[in-house]
């Protein structure tokens, strides 16, 4: 591994770059990883941290000169409940940033791009069951949109200008060291909390809407498993599926009340239902699995017993 890596977080205190940043950290250094978001946060304490908005590309220039900036994660996106609620702004976000990025590695500023993509990549037409890497997509929401089209445009860049390019496309992600935001798999993370603090939950979604998930430390496993894997094996370059664990609010609710007993669940779809609806149940991985050695640690069981013994200290 080079140790003159400069790694650059961009949207680095949502939900995966907090965790992300940590565990980057312990790897290359403190000071070789740069978190940046909108605004300045908590983590500016922590080590380097710069004020970005990505849709500013002269600023993001301005600052992967200044850092000598080798690898960027692009994090910073609207997810899909918001986008649904401001569709021009989703798009223009989570496209327009994609392409400042992209462009920086085109230009030869930066070496490598990681940028995530999302179940949501998938439509009402997919195949639900054990959904295939190459598959129908018409996805019918902004962000799922926005998404597939980056994934075009990741591989664009990629055959076209060499970008060395890598993406994940992520089912929801559950952690207890950072809060989701606007996305349509959130009730995962928040019924933990609930159920420790007050010992009941009301969902968003209905009691058996299944829908692909997974443990925040396998997503970081495989994030940055595929950005250290050689460049031969990384052979998708719009994006790879990866599944974690499949549930419905039903079930997990049924898994916490193994641990916390009198704990209740109460049901109250809201327009987030049809989006969930649109999605996938579960994801069959086994390129990733084939072609670098992916492999996840947490099933429904695991990732339950965990959220609640993090959470509950
Ligand atoms: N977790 C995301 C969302 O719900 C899906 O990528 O929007």
């Amino acid at each position: 591994m080079r140790t003159s890596e400069k790694i650059l977080v961009i949207g680095s205190s949502g939900q995966i770059g907090t965790e992300l940043v940590q565990n980057l950290r312990a790897i290359y250094g403190i000071d070789s990883v740069i978190a940046s978001d909108v605004k300045v946060t908590e983590q500016a304490k922590e080590g380097p941290f710069e004020v970005i908005d990505v849709m500013n590309a002269d600023s993001l220039l301005e600052i992967v000169k200044r850092h000598k900036v080798t690898q960027i994660y692009l994090l910073a996106a609207l997810l899909s409940a918001t986008a649904e609620k401001m569709p021009k702004f989703g798009w223009d976000l989570n496209m327009q940033g994609l392409f400042n990025v992209l462009d920086l590695a085109k230009e030869k500023h930066i070496e490598k791009v990681y940028w995530p993509s999302s179940i949501a990549v998938f439509g009402p037409n997919t195949p639900k069951i054990n959904t295939p890497q190459y598959t129908i997509m018409e996805p019918s929401t902004v962000y799922g949109i926005s998404k597939q089209a980056g994934e075009r445009w990741c591989e664009y860049y990629f055959n076209k200008y060499s970008v060395d390019v890598r993406s994940l496309r992520y089912p929801g992600l559950i952690g207890w060291k950072s809060a989701p935001g606007g996305g349509t798999t959130d009730y995962a993370v928040h019924i933990f909390h609930e159920a420790i603090k007050v010992g009941k939950y009301e969902c968003f979604l209905s009691e058996n809407t299944v829908l692909p998930m997974m443990h925040m430390e396998d997503a970081i496993k495989a994030t940055i498993g595929i950005m250290q894997a050689p460049t031969e094996q990384v052979k998708i370059r719009s994006s790879y599926n990866i599944a974690g664990c499949s549930f419905s609010p039903k079930e997990i609710a049924l898994e916490i009340q193994k641990h916390i007993p009198d704990f209740t669940i109460t049901y109250k779809p809201d327009s987030r239902q049809q989006i969930a609806d649109s999605w996938p149940q579960s994801i069959n991985d086994e390129y990733a699995q084939k072609d670098w050695a992916w492999d996840k640690k947490y099933d429904l069981q695991a990732l339950t017993a965990d959220m609640i013994k993090n959470l509950k200290k």
